[in-house]
């Protein structure tokens, strides 16, 4: 059927009416997949619907919940007061939501329903690493609150499904995204299901409000280590924000059962891709869903809100910058599943099964089309051998010689197709390294997500088009075939390494067999003058143009709000730059075939091409290199610290940012040149070590970045993340007549103070070993880190320390007016070669230690100065309200700066 020459295919249309031809497609599919990416639903406001009177969720609750603990409460910090104030309101909510649901079941007596309520609190303590460093967390006093319905009977409680938000929010943001939303969403589910006449739960749905998720995790370790019903958990839903805006995203998915769950929900989103993504540790980032793997062992599902991550942990978290249907989808979907989840087999699986507990999942997944995809990976080896058989076919009933060893003929094009995605990727990252060091100007694209599109995508193409100069022979149909076997071949490779993203390719080679099969069999296809139709990219390049645009808007959302908190030396433009060339080589598979429509006939349009391609490669680069990377909206991260050492009685002003953006030094010269204590009389000016101050310009001393380490510890509030920031630190002046009100001597009971102690202090010479409990007490302070070395042989924070003299950190976060914390310790009494300094006593250990004030955070306790009560600031608190007007208006309001008064020492113990 293919070998007849058609007439049609070769009369031959130019390039620029053939693109015309294929406009619809090429603007039309990428503005459908916006829309269907944009959607949600309408967002509800009354409780009960109007008509049947039946309860509904409303969005309008959720967000007033949000609204209550991100506003009337304020931000929730593990250990101030609001945290607390928060975990209060959040139990008489439920303890009201509780007797509402007895007074329920009293008036319906044949209703099988309980109403279950706890407030646990606890202590304890987790090895936590992160970002590749070893850490250690030890939480003392803090609390969650749990929700458990069931039908009553033991049969029910026996297995449940474990769904989780957290209370907190992190070191100042309101956080009503994150994750006050999702706590409104429990709220609003749990009256939904309770009043929902016929819900009998066949399994218990248990509803855990954590409290400290911030803090490391804490509050999920806790519930999973010490709560009653924690054992009863058979799989978990996890509820979160990254953002404020758009579908919540499934971005974790750990077993079959729990996939096919979702399957159920009204809006499916989420692929394997993103798991994969997630998984591969390259966002940074986790959630409470770790400590859930880790100590019960169950699988689940893990959403967040990821839209508009620009405010994710900003001041800017706030009710009114939460797009409206949000709350409602996030909160229609997890409805959906807990029915399912909690109702009874056939209609769910029963989740009893699910005790398998964690394994890598091998479900292939994803939404399109409105339906939502699952087969497993074995299914899917079959169908990509399968798919890449009937490829093999196709291209052969499509050569000019129908035997096997055509294949060989395809050498050539491949390596085009090749190097047309190896192009595109130096092409994008050319223009990036431009950019940054040619121009300086990185980040460029950072306000706008979708912007590095335009930056990056002609250049991408630019560079593919020239990867094609080395090819002189080659036809259409040849790169065409060679196309759909690499994207098959990818398809199959790619999965038989484990990776279900390889659905992806599987999808575009299916596509693109479609597309030439229904051509050939339409006589549309020349094999002698080695052509395809114009109708054969019509057919073949919506679905990839789909694929490749959805997933170009999820990537660029995820990533470049990312950029602007991964650190100054992380190569954010190259990550964009490789970002928009494989999205571009995915969304159109068909540049090198369409390349070579054109220039088999006429040798000249590719350096036609390559030269207006350049031109409209320099013209976006003409453009940003003035573009501003931030605005109100589209913040700068900055993190500020100002800490007293109480050990040296020195104050300095610590200044970071976390990202690549030019311009950095000048705002510290400026703060420098505001805040700074005059040279002469910063203390010790001498004996600093150099780097901290290096010259001195007029009268104000030149800050200079200072190294990050393991053994630096001013940024230890933050570390390990303080190990991606490059710091700077200012000498800041002190009356001297001031009193610390943080130094122990000064201070007993209380009052506010920080001090290190060793207690039960047995030093064994024999052994060449000491025992000792740690004591560290800081009332007025939260948040407290210590750091040391040592050659811990035993503690009670794991079975495991290192077998070696080295750096330990231990972080705490506790209660609110909890003060006092300890670890114990036993250690080997270092030989002199293993320490620097030789005069310490047997085993002496030399403890860093800083914590945050309590009182001392900007903008949370703002509040403080304001009103009646407003109270005599500290330091500060004093120092920041003027600070973070003076950042506001010197930068314009594109500062979000995080303010952190914090308390430091070291001390021998
Ligand atoms: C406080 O001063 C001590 C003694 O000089 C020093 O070892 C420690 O690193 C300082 N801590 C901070 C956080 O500045
Ligand atoms: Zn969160």
């Amino acid at each position: 059927m293919t070998s007849n020459y058609s007439r049609r295919s070769g009369q031959k249309l130019g390039f620029i009416p053939s693109l015309l031809l294929l406009s619809p497609i090429l603007i039309g599919v990428p503005l459908y997949s916006y829309k269907h990416h944009i959607y949600l639903p309408e967002p509800l406001h009354e409780q009960y619907d109007p008509v049947t009177n039946l309860s509904q969720i409303s969005e309008s609750r959720i967000l007033e919940v949000s609204r209550i603990l991100s506003e009337d409460i304020g931000f929730r910090t593990p250990g101030t007061r609001e945290h607390a104030l928060g975990e209060d309101w959040l139990w008489d909510q439920v303890t009201k939501m509780k007797d509402d649901c007895d007074e329920l079941v009293k008036k319906t007596p044949h209703r099988h329903l309980e109403c279950e309520i706890w407030r646990q609190k606890g202590s304890g303590s987790h090895r936590f690493d992160m970002m590749g460093a070893r850490l250690y967390k030890t939480y003392v006093n803090l609390g969650n609150i749990v929700v458990r319905l069931s039908n009553g009977t033991d049969a029910s409680k026996e297995h449940s499904v474990l769904v989780n938000a957290h209370l907190d929010s992190t070191l100042p943001t309101p956080g009503a995204a994150d994750d006050a939303i999702c706590v409104g969403i429990m709220m609003e589910a749990i009256r939904v299901l309770v009043e929902s006449k016929d819900w009998e739960p066949k399994h218990a749905v248990v509803f855990l409000f954590n409290n400290a998720e911030e803090s490391l995790q804490d509050g999920s370790h806790l519930f999973s280590t010490q709560h009653e019903v924690a054992t009863t958990v058979r799989a978990v839903i996890n509820l979160e924000a990254a953002g404020t805006t758009g579908r919540e995203l499934l971005f974790q998915a750990t077993s079959k059962e729990m996939i096919e769950a979702y399957s159920h929900v009204p809006r499916p989103f989420g692929t394997v891709i993103a798991n994969d993504v997630f998984s591969s540790g390259i966002i940074l980032s986790d959630t409470d869903f770790r400590q859930f793997q880790q100590y019960l062992g169950v699988t689940g599902l893990d959403m967040a809100i990821v839209g508009n991550s620009y405010l994710y942990h900003m001041r800017k978290d706030v009710v009114e910058n939460i797009q409206p249907g949000v709350a409602q989808n996030f909160a229609e979907n997890t409805l959906a599943l807990l029915f399912y989840l909690s109702s009874p087999p056939p209609t769910s699986p029963s989740i009893a099964s699910l005790t398998a507990g964690y394994t890598k999942p091998s479900t292939v997944y994803f939404a399109l089309f409105g339906k939502f995809w699952m087969y497993s990976f074995s299914t899917a080896k079959l169908m990509y051998v399968a798919l890449l058989v009937d490829a093999v076919v196709l291209v052969t009933a499509t050569s000019k010689s129908r035997r096997l060893g055509t294949l060989g003929a395809l050498c050539k094009p491949t390596l085009a197709v090749l190097f047309a995605f190896v192009g595109s990727v130096l092409g994008s990252n050319v223009v990036a390294l431009v950019m940054k060091y040619v121009l300086g100007k990185p980040l460029s694209w950072f306000r706008n997500e979708y912007s590095p599109m335009v930056l990056y995508g002609p250049a991408a193409a630019l560079g593919a088009l020239v990867s094609q100069y080395p090819f002189t022979t080659i036809t259409e149909l040849q790169a065409y075939h060679a196309t759909l076997l690499v994207q098959s071949c990818l398809a199959l490779a790619i999965q038989l390494l484990g990776i279900g993203s390889a659905a992806l390719f599987f999808l575009n080679a299916a596509s693109l067999w479609v597309g030439l099969a229904v051509t050939a069999i339409l006589g549309l296809v020349s094999v002698r003058t080695g052509r395809v139709s114009l109708l054969t990219y019509a057919l073949a390049a919506s679905l990839p143009l789909f694929l490749g645009s959805s997933s170009a808007y999820l990537t660029l959302e995820v990533f470049v709000p990312l950029t602007g908190r991964i650190g100054a030396d992380a190569p954010a433009d190259n990550l964009i730059a490789s970002i928009i060339s494989i999205v571009g080589a995915l969304g159109f598979p068909l540049f090198v075939p369409f390349v070579w429509r054109f220039q088999t006939s006429n040798k000249r349009i590719l350096n036609r091409l390559i030269v207006v391609m350049a031109l409209v490669t320099a013209i976006p680069i003409a453009v940003f290199s003035v573009r501003e990377p931030f605005d109100t909206m589209h913040q700068k991260r900055v993190y500020v610290m100002r800490t007293e050492n109480i050990t040296t009685g020195e104050h300095h002003l610590h200044l970071s940012t976390s990202d690549g953006a030019p311009s950095f030094e000048h705002l510290v010269y400026e703060v420098a040149k505001e805040f700074s204590a005059p040279p002469m009389v910063a203390p010790s000016a001498a004996n600093r070590s150099s780097g901290d101050i290096a010259s001195v310009a007029g009268d104000i001393p030149i800050p200079e970045p200072i190294l990050m380490d393991w053994y630096n510890s001013d940024w230890d509030p933050m570390f390990p993340f303080s190990l991606f920031l490059t710091p700077y630190k200012i000498p800041l002046p002190v009356h001297t007549d001031y009193i610390s009100p943080w130094s122990s001597k000064s201070n007993q009971e209380g009052g506010t103070g920080f001090a290190i102690s060793a207690v039960d202090d047995i030093v064994d010479l024999e052994a060449g070993t000491r025992s000792l409990k740690l004591v560290i007490w800081h009332p007025g302070l939260i948040w407290t880190v210590i750091a040391f070395d040592a050659h811990v042989l035993k503690w009670n924070l794991d079975d495991e320390p290192p077998n070696e003299y080295t750096r330990h950190h231990i972080k705490e976060a506790s209660y609110y007016g909890s003060d006092t914390w300890s670890v114990d310790l036993l250690i080997q009494i270092p030989t002199v070669s293993d320490t620097k300094d030789s005069n310490s006593g047997a085993g002496e250990i030399l403890v860093n230690f800083i914590g945050l004030e309590e009182e001392g955070m900007w903008p949370g306790k703002k509040a403080l100065l304001e009103g009646k009560n407003a109270k005599q600031p500290g330091l500060a608190l004093k120092l920041f309200s003027t600070l973070d007007a003076w950042i506001e208006k010197e930068t314009g309001g594109k500062v979000d700066a995080l303010l952190l008064g914090c308390v430091a020492g070291a001390q021998h113990v």
